[in-house]
């Protein structure tokens, strides 16, 4: 075999990248790999906006079953996104033989396993690298470089949008509203922001991490998710102050036997090598027990950067091609005892807390008397300058605690007459001593 023929579905931002890389790489990927890797076909709903790529207009087509019906396609990339019609369409693709290389992280991380099944049952690969990460190597890693280790902790800053928002409301003192209006008008976050803000687009990368890592395939609904529009300017700057930054993480962790898994806003202290991962960078932490403690850090997003993870799947699955040996790295392992899923209820972990009190004696006494009743310890308390009449934040960090008795002293102390509003919580999230 000396010529490899990729057919291309979506030609948005990444599919444009992909595209225009292939074609002005061909010659270097060429040298690198031993084959030439021809962009047979392309597919978008419409029309290229003219001069964005260079493909011959009879390459190009609106209909994708005319490259998923082409017994000459070997390859077939998808880069259209969202569930349906790609899902249909990469079936499609497996069951005629072709590999498949994907972006798609919230098709994988819904219905990997059918995909993979259906890859298994007709012997092709089917390749995700730039679904988690985007530049960064993190899928190979975990599949390939790691695969001896058994993991205690994958961390990551894997959203770019949020880590923007979060560094900008930090470095520029702007409020959640300011930073995301920012944040759009650089093209960072997306009119409509709510799958980054939210949380759910870390949760479908942590849904494939945590697969990957432990071996344990996860229903989205299973990951606890919270988002940051929460995350106000006055938590960042105390948190700022006694040496913690705030970050939206995805936490995968084996404790006592368990896996806890969720995704949530974060203390971070600044010492932690997750600490210094700004802007629009990612930052995915790994923890195997033969390795050690690794950061994997990068673009996790953008034409370049993605398209660079694309054409590294469009390499290996080549190579895989030429010497004949499809499924040479398993998708991933189902671990033979997958580990049980800790209620949030039970997990420990230490907290930061803002109360809004009316600024009276007894009034910190009392709120110390109720944690102490619900077996949370004070690590350290400190009452922030008046700011409205007789009303003070009182900024507390305990040790580490049982989530089911926080939640239960906070609506205690949220009762009490001297309490205003909800009081704020932010999980702090430690190294691991190893
Ligand atoms: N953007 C990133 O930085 C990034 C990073 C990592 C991974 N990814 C993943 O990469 C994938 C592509 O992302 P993107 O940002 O390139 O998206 P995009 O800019 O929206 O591109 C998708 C393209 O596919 C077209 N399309 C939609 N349905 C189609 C159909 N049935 N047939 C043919 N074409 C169709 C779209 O056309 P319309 O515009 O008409 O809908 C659009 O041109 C997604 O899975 C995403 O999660 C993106």
């Amino acid at each position: 075999m000396a010529q490899v023929n990729v057919g291309l579905l979506g030609l948005g931002t990444i599919g444009t990248g992909v595209a225009n890389a292939l074609l002005s790489k061909a010659h270097l990927l060429e040298q690198r790999i031993g084959l030439r890797v021809a962009l047979a076909k392309v597919c978008d709903r419409k029309l290229p906006v003219k001069g964005s790529i260079r493909i011959p207009r009879e390459r190009f087509t609106k209909d994708a079953h005319v490259i998923l019906r082409d017994p000459d396609i070997h390859i077939v990339v998808e880069l259209i996104g969202g569930i349906e019609p790609a899902k249909t369409f990469i079936l499609e693709a497996l069951s005629a033989g072709k590999h498949v290389v994907t972006a798609n992280k919230a098709l994988i991380a819904e219905a990997g396993h059918e995909l993979f099944a259906a890859a298994d049952r007709y012997g092709v690969d089917l390749y995700f690298e730039a679904s988690v990460g985007g530049g960064i190597p993190i899928i190979k890693a975990l599949r390939e470089s790691l695969i001896a280790n058994e993991l205690n902790a994958i961390i990551g800053i894997v959203n770019g949008t949020c880590n923007y928002i979060l560094t900008q409301m930090r470095e520029k003192q702007m409020s959640f509203h300011e930073s995301l209006a920012e944040a759009q008008a650089h093209g960072y976050a997306e009119r409509d922001s709510s799958l980054d803000v939210d949380g759910h687009d870390t949760a479908h990368k942590l849904a494939i991490l945590t697969w990957l890592g432990f071996g344990t395939p996860l229903a989205l609904d299973k990951i606890h998710t919270e988002g940051i529009r929460q995350v106000s300017l006055a938590d960042i700057q105390y948190a700022e102050e006694m040496g913690y930054c705030i970050k939206l993480l995805a936490i995968a962790k084996r404790v006592d036997h368990e896996l806890e898994v969720r995704v949530h806003p974060a203390l971070l202290a600044k010492s932690h090598l997750l600490a210094n991962v700004n802007g629009v960078y990612n930052g995915i932490y790994v923890n195997g027990d033969l390795v050690g403690a690794e950061l994997f850090y990068g673009r996790g997003a953008g034409q370049n950067p993605t398209t660079s993870s694309v054409l590294s799947d469009i390499a290996d699955v080549a190579r895989n091609m030429a010497h004949g040996v499809a499924k040479r790295v398993p998708t991933a392992s189902r671990s033979p005892r997958p580990l049980t899923l800790r209620a949030m209820d039970d997990i420990e972990t230490r907290y930061y807390l803002r109360v809004m009190v009316i600024d009276k004696p007894g009034v910190l006494a009392t709120i110390a008397g109720i944690l102490g009743r619900h077996q949370i310890s004070i690590a350290s308390v400190s009452q922030k300058e008046r700011r409205q009449a007789r009303i003070v934040p009182v900024v507390m960090m305990t040790h580490d605690a049982k989530e089911a008795n926080l939640r239960k002293a906070l609506s205690e102390i949220d009762a009490l007459a001297t309490t205003r509003g909800k009081t704020v919580s932010i999980r702090m999230e430690a190294p691991r001593a190893r």
